[in-house]
């Protein structure tokens, strides 16, 4: 049975409903490698997504839609423009939308192990999308938390169709965290946010397919930050491979924040000891509207550990990047995940990248999520006619 760790003072706890430790320390779980039979060539014979890695994680699967296995896509335009060698991994293509659904498999597959009834999190949109799709096929009662007016329409509408209790507070997604944690307390409900090891265990599969299906480790992985679980998740994916013996090198690890939520860039950049939370985070990436990241310790160990960094993108860089994937390579991803494109563009630009490098970059949820955002973005290349002679003009001058 694998053990919970507390990050700090290393504290060791049984498999139980507990986020953090006693000292406050962020928890990972830790397992036996000597005691664990995997053999990735066998694994293979399954089908790729998250549960070929079952070995490898805390739970049975008691609930699924079928995550994971998502498309590692070749970029050769872009590859050929920006003078290197670059693949998407393309996480809009899961069952809701978006990565979350890696986490949800496994941690709402916990929550029933543990006997829960009710499921909650805080969420800028995709954590409540996934987490009420999740809850709804397993039967769980589920609350969402989301900053009122600041979440995207598809992911709204997600929550609420499959019968999640959708609450809108007055406040931002820094709020809602700390409103959810002490309302889980209190009441006993299962928390499904990253701060939850478990939910974490299911995302590390993201690190460990990006290696199953490229079959080497790739030079750089980038990928959008908001409350900082992700890269730290893929991070313990490869770690472990490594520790098991089937990579023998790491990629480095490349978080992207928005220019106006960029606090573990901050934390990055200036060096400091502790983060700052941004009080008012600010950016069209809603997804990633976060100033107070929950797992900025183990963020900044796997930039670190990695020789690796942190990066802010502009909101024009973000949207010029969304339309770029989209036209270049037919890969239509929402804001947030465009940073990661609009990342790896400022990273060629400050010379940070050499031609020739081999980079994955994460595109975390699909662009329908957002379609607002689009429309207001491309409201000028409507074209509107009255008769078929204009339609003509348009056609002869292509
Ligand atoms: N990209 C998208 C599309 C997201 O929805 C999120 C986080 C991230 C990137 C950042 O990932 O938090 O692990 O660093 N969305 C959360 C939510 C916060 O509530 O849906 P992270």
């Amino acid at each position: 049975m694998p053990k919970l760790k507390c990050m700090e003072c290393k504290k060791e706890h049984p498999e139980e409903v507990r986020y953090t430790c006693d000292c406050g320390g962020l928890l990972e779980v830790k397992y036996n490698f000597e005691k664990i039979d995997f053999d990735l060539n066998e694994a293979r014979k399954q089908p790729i997504g998250v549960w070929r890695y079952k070995a490898l994680l805390p739970a049975k699967k008691n609930v699924s839609l079928q995550e994971g296995g998502t498309p590692l896509y070749e970029c050769k335009t872009l590859s050929k423009e920006l003078n290197i060698k670059l693949y998407v991994k393309n996480e809009g293509a899961n069952p809701t939308g978006s990565f979350k659904d890696r986490g949800m498999t496994v941690g709402v597959s916990k929550a029933i192990e543990f006997g829960s009834k009710v499921a909650a999190c805080a969420s800028t949109g995709n954590t409540s999308a996934s987490l009420a799709a999740y809850s709804a096929r397993a039967g769980l009662t589920c609350v969402v938390l989301i900053p009122g007016g600041k979440i995207a329409y598809g992911k709204l509408a997600q929550a609420l169709i499959h019968g999640a209790r959708v609450v809108a507070i007055s406040g931002s997604f820094d709020d809602a965290m700390a409103m959810v944690q002490e309302m889980c307390d209190k009441y006993k409900i299962y928390l499904l946010n990253s701060i939850n090891p478990y939910r974490l265990e299911g995302q590390k599969t993201l690190g460990y397919e990006i290696y199953d299906q490229l079959n080497h480790v790739p030079e750089r992985i980038i990928l959008p930050v908001g409350n900082a679980g992700n890269i730290s998740a893929i991070w313990k994916g490869l770690t472990e491979f490594q520790n098991l013996g089937i990579i023998n090198k790491l990629p480095v690890m490349c978080g992207i924040q928005a220019e106006g939520s960029k606090p573990l860039t901050d934390l990055f950049k200036k060096n400091l000891p502790e983060l700052i939370p941004e009080k008012h985070p600010e950016t069209i990436a809603t997804a990633i509207r976060i100033g107070n990241p929950v797992s900025w310790k183990k963020a900044i160990k796997a930039i670190c550990n990695s020789e690796g960094l942190a990066e802010s993108v502009t909101d024009d860089e973000i949207l010029s990047a969304q339309k770029l994937l989209s036209r270049k390579e037919g890969i239509f991803v929402e804001p947030a995940s465009a940073a990661s494109i609009a990342g790896l563009l400022k990273l060629i630009d400050n010379g940070e990248i050499d031609s020739g490098e081999e980079i994955v970059c994460v595109t975390t949820g699909h662009g329908l999520k957002d379609p607002n955002t689009v429309i207001d973005s491309c409201k000028d290349e409507l074209i509107e006619i009255k008769n078929s002679g204009e339609l003509y003009e348009i056609i002869s001058s292509l």
